[in-house]
């Protein structure tokens, strides 16, 4: 095949993010939000990856990587491109393809470096359309390995969280200790509102300062990492029986567990406010923090409508999100 195309869905994460770095649980959910891949051979420039993004980044690589040309965007631009580079070569690696020029176009309708996980599904829809072009089928785990250590040249202590989530779609607990994951089942529909504080953040870097707290505090972060765990396991009990009320009420637990470990944020603070105030039943950051996205827990469809509408009255971009039960399209 000369060309493919693939898509994956971002994310959200409900429960024990940064915790699962350590081999904690997490809850997260995909959400219907999307990039979009189209790959195509390049058959005059065997040599060569061109990767291209409509978020207004564009770069080509040789394929032994000692070569970058920057073709659009400023300093920032070889940073979101490095890893879609790594993912086509180590597909072209796992083929023992070495002669394939390969062009990838990414075209996104997810919030840039808020926490919604635009990098993992940008590496999984990438890995999974060049494979595509190889035309024999790989399956979504094989697919989502790679997506990881695409992922790892950015953001060394990747979980592996954010991979999964898109690579399988639905709402699942990830085990950060054994890399595996459960889909959960749950009795009710889940309103949930994301909202943007406007400052965006590199993953990796929270994670390195979140690191540091846990060295210099190793009692506290055991004990903390110990509370997350059992909010974990009470959520997914609370989801599995529909009860909102007590999901709501452990998000906010988590959220204070967030902040102690020093990645919240007083803008974060005001939206969980304006969220409490239009009738939130829970909310918290979703992602790595530092400022990025919030997402909360409404009564009702009608009532995430009102939430939404609060928010941004108040300055917040906001937007109500369904769960994604599809994952990786390709
Ligand atoms: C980032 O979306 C989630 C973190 O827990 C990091 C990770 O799991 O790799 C902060």
């Amino acid at each position: 095949m000369s060309q493919a195309k693939a898509s994956a869905p971002a994310k959200i994460i409900l429960f024990g993010e940064h915790f699962v770095v350590y081999g904690n649980p997490a809850i997260l959910a995909a959400i219907d939000k999307r990039i979009s891949v189209h790959a195509r051979t390049l058959f005059h420039n065997d040599d060569k990856i061109v990767i291209r993004s409509d978020i207004g980044v564009a770069g080509e690589y040789k394929q032994n990587g000692d070569f970058f040309n920057l073709l659009e965007g400023g300093v920032e631009a070889k940073a979101v491109l490095d890893p879609l580079c790594g993912a086509v070569m180590q597909v072209l690696s796992t083929r023992n393809e070495k002669k394939v020029g390969i062009e990838v176009s990414i075209l996104s309708n997810v919030p840039l470096g808020i926490g919604l996980g635009s990098s993992a599904a940008s590496c999984v829809a990438t890995v999974a359309a060049v494979d595509l072009l190889f035309e024999k089928n790989t399956s979504r785990q094989h697919v989502c390995e790679i997506a990881i250590e695409s992922e790892r040249q950015i953001h060394k202590r990747t979980s592996g969280a954010d991979c999964y989530v898109s690579t399988f779609g639905g709402l699942i607990q990830y085990q950060g200790k054994s890399k595996s994951f459960e889909k959960i089942e749950t009795k009710r529909s889940l309103p949930l509102v994301v909202a943007s504080t406007g400052i965006k953040h590199k993953t990796s870097d929270l994670v390195i300062a979140v690191n540091r707290f846990k060295e210099e505090n190793k009692t506290v972060f055991d004990s903390l990492a110990e509370q997350a765990r059992d909010i974990c396991s009470q959520a997914w009990a609370a989801i599995e029986s529909g009860n909102g009320d007590r999901i709501g009420e452990l998000m906010n637990e988590n959220q204070i567990l967030l902040q102690q470990i020093g990645i919240s944020h007083e803008r974060v603070h005001d939206i969980i406010n304006i969220c409490n105030k239009a009738g939130a039943i829970g909310a918290k950051i979703t992602g790595a923090g530092g400022g990025g996205a919030i997402v909360a827990l409404a009564s009702s469809k009608l009532e995430s409508i009102k939430i939404a509408s609060q928010l941004k009255e108040a300055g917040y971009p906001s937007f109500e999100v369904e769960i994604d039960y599809k994952g990786l399209s390709a």
